[in-house]
């Protein structure tokens, strides 16, 4: 009894031993895997912290300190890591600006402090009556202006809670607006969380805009869709944010300044509306650059002035100068009248509208063969530009819009995009001696043959039932081949700067350009380049060495430039990093091209049907004789990489060449060309007159150099070369 008692404790024992033994190795597998989710949980944070701090570097202060390569390292890094651990996913990580799901419909969101709207000046006098109002109500004390460039965008709101961004919404009517959180998340240059001493609740209000080049690379693209364009920059920002499917919005290249703060709790706030953007700015928010402090209304003036005459320089559109009274206990003396504030107005810029008399509506052919109607105008100067001639689009615009030959017009003009009649006037409408209705295939009406024909081959034109475009059959038929070239020089294609509209004319006219690949022959006929273009010997030798050049493009850019019907530069990327060369891509049939994501039935029969064209075989035959790169690699540039690593920015006017080609022979070299002096210049190359880029190069001790220094890096490369 007593030895069998002894032999059940004995196994207790070793049983309650072997119990402890497991739940130390369950408590140390807990340990171990909790110090590896540690481990995990820093290296997320402290590539988050990089990647927002590169991102405020790049998008606010506009100075990145780590190359586009590193930052996509990082943040590969960071999905992979999210990826296995979603635990530890938040909303304000970076790599949330992708889009969230799409949502049913956008939820009201109540302004907390109404978002006011501007009062409008149009003239020097009516700006001066605000100014005298306001010294009048201050009983003649005098106040300093905060002078802004009125951004034609869309008006946001954006709530931080204890740093992190919380709500975004639109201004909606001042008091209600929408809640598009999802879609701000997706601006690079909205931050997800602040950085610094920041309050715990506040809101502050800003423009999200489309830049230039983004609204007409979106439109180029639409085009090529088929789809209608937007009409100016403001339209394609609010189409862009109020998107029900974020992802739709990340795909578009918004951007957003900064301009009041809403509200603050928890913070001492500066006294003036200048010290609190130099604050907002800190906390990484996006200020423009070009926001000036100013003591008098003459200043004020002056710098309306200056940003009437550069507007169009500037990378987005502006429509007017806000000028706001810069002490925040002044503004809350004037007070508002209505839903305007006394403080603040807006000094608007002559319209971009004008009217004049649409003569005729011509016909031209585009390089895939669509027949455009074009209006030709009665010269008329809008925003200092002189315009006669402007879109019209297709037919089916032209009858909704009811515009016809002899009518006076509206036309509208936003910054470098092309103009557009946007309707006839009253007058026009109710003249009685009006024309008829416009009609494409009246138009185009030859009475010899009784039958529609393309203006410029003659050739039978065609409408496919599905489309509002009728098209030139003819691939061959002369102002498509132009076209096709002038297409594949573009910047957005092989970039070959120096031969514009005129030039590419000139040399089809003259018998020298057939095909695009004849391009790459031209430097075999550099004599007859002389004596057709009247060109100098110089500028003939600048144009040749662009053209050599180009030859290394990368092979996205080279898809781009066939100019394969609906493939436009994004498909032409996606293709490229599908593909290790055009062979393979000819190579590919329709099915297969199918099988790709954003790859539709449309696209995919084009470019089979493109490759498989005999015309289009030879073409790139030539192309691949002549040495163009045709494959994914990017072959070395001319001239080996003597300046890689080296940022140049060149100031004043130059006199062997062009700036784009000085720029383009540095890049041949490695090195970059950037338009600013920033502390990453290397060398600042000085022309003749140089601007302001001199003394800020000096301010931060950048090495100079001048022309014939430049030239004799260039000849040392062609040596090593
Ligand atoms: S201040 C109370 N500053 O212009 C003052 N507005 O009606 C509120 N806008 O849609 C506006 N740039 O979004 C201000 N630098 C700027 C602006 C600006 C563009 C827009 C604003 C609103 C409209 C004013």
């Amino acid at each position: 009894m007593v030895h069998q008692s002894k032999k059940c404790s004995v196994g207790l024992v070793f049983q309650t031993f072997l119990a402890m033994l497991y739940f130390a190795y369950l408590v140390c597998e807990v340990l171990m895997n909790e110090t590896d989710l540690e481990q995990a949980r820093k290296r997320i944070e402290s590539l988050r912290e990089s990647i927002n701090r590169n991102n405020y570097l790049y998008h606010v202060l506009d100075s990145p300190e780590i190359s586009d390569a590193e930052y996509d390292v990082q943040m590969r890094e960071l999905r992979t890591l999210e990826e296995q651990l979603p635990l530890f996913v938040t909303d304000d990580s970076p790599t949330q600006r992708v889009g969230a799901a799409p949502l049913e419909s956008f939820s009201a969101v109540s302004h907390f402090k109404p978002l006011l709207s501007l009062a409008n000046a149009f003239t020097d006098d009516e700006l001066g009556s605000w100014f005298n109002r306001c010294s009048k109500l201050l009983d003649g004390r005098t106040f300093e202006l905060v002078c802004e460039h009125k951004i034609d965008g869309l008006a946001i709101a954006l709530t931080y809670e204890n740093g992190k961004l919380v709500q975004g919404s639109t201004r909606g009517d001042g008091y209600k607006g929408e809640d598009i959180t999802d879609n701000l998340r997706t601006v690079r240059s909205v931050p997800l969380s602040v950085i610094g001493d920041f309050p715990t609740k506040f809101e502050v209000r800003g423009e999200v805009y489309l830049p230039k080049a983004g609204f007409e690379k979106l439109n180029r693209e639409r085009a090529e869709q088929k789809l209608p364009l937007f009409a100016n920059p403001r339209n394609a920002a609010a189409g862009s944010v109020r998107q029900l499917d974020a992802r739709v919005t990340a795909g578009r290249a918004l951007d957003v300044y900064i301009y009041a703060l809403g509200y603050a709790y928890g913070h001492t706030m500066p006294m003036t509306h200048w010290e609190t953007m130099l604050y907002l700015k800190t906390l990484g928010f996006r200020i423009n650059p070009n926001n000036r402090l100013v003591f008098t209304i003459e200043e004020a003036k002056a710098y309306y002035r200056l940003w009437q005459e550069q507007r169009s320089s500037l990378p987005y559109e502006a429509d007017g100068i806000v000028m706001k009274v810069n002490s925040l206990a002044i503004q809350d003396e004037l007070g508002d009248v209505g839903r305007e504030p006394r403080w603040a107005i807006a000094y608007k810029f002559p319209p971009l509208q004008g009217r004049t008399l649409l003569k005729e509506i011509c016909v031209s052919v585009g390089r895939t063969g669509t027949l455009n109607p074009v209006a030709i105008l009665q010269p008329v100067v809008i925003g200092g530009v002189t315009i006669s001639r402007a879109t019209l689009h297709n037919e089916d615009d032209i009858l909704r819009k009811d515009v016809r030959e002899g009518d006076m017009v509206f036309v509208q003009r936003a910054g470098d995009v092309i103009p557009e009649i946007v309707g006839p006037t009253p007058d026009a409408v109710a003249s009685p001696t009006r024309s008829s209705p416009f009609s494409m295939k009246g138009k185009l009406f030859e009475a010899e043959s009784n039958s529609p024909r393309c203006p410029v081959c003659h050739d039978l034109v065609v409408k496919p039932d599905s489309e509002v475009m009728y098209y030139c059959p003819n691939a061959a038929c002369p102002a498509q081949v132009e076209e096709r070239i002038r297409h594949f020089v573009s910047r957005g294609a092989m970039d070959i700067r120096g031969i514009g509209e005129q030039l590419v004319a000139l040399f089809c006219n003259g018998g020298l350009l057939g095909d695009v690949a004849d391009i790459y022959a031209l430097r075999e006929k550099r004599e007859e380049l002389i004596a057709l273009a009247g060109l100098g010997e110089k500028s003939v030798d600048n144009l040749l060495f662009s053209i050599e050049n180009s030859k290394t493009r990368p092979l996205s850019r080279l898809i781009n430039a066939l100019g394969i019907r609906h493939v436009g530069e994004e498909t032409a990327e996606l293709l490229a990093s599908r593909f290790s060369s055009l062979a393979e891509l000819s190579a590919t049939s329709g099915d297969v091209l199918l099988g790709i994501p954003s790859i539709g039935a449309k696209i995919a029969t084009s470019i089979e049907a493109f490759f498989a064209n005999e015309d289009n075989k030879h073409i790139i035959a030539k192309l691949e004789a002549c040495g163009v790169n045709t494959k994914t690699e990017r072959e070395p540039a001319v001239g080996g990489q003597l300046l890689s690593g080296q940022e140049f920015v060149i100031t004043g006017k130059l006199e062997s060449f062009t700036r784009e080609v000085a720029e383009e022979r540095i890049r041949a070299l490695g090195g970059q060309a950037k338009s600013d002096v920033t502390k990453k210049t290397t060398c600042l190359v000085v022309g003749m007159e140089p601007g302001g880029k001199l003394a800020k190069a000096r301010a931060l001790g950048i090495k100079e150099i001048n022309e014939i220094e430049l030239i004799s890096i260039f000849e040392q490369a062609q040596k090593e070369g």
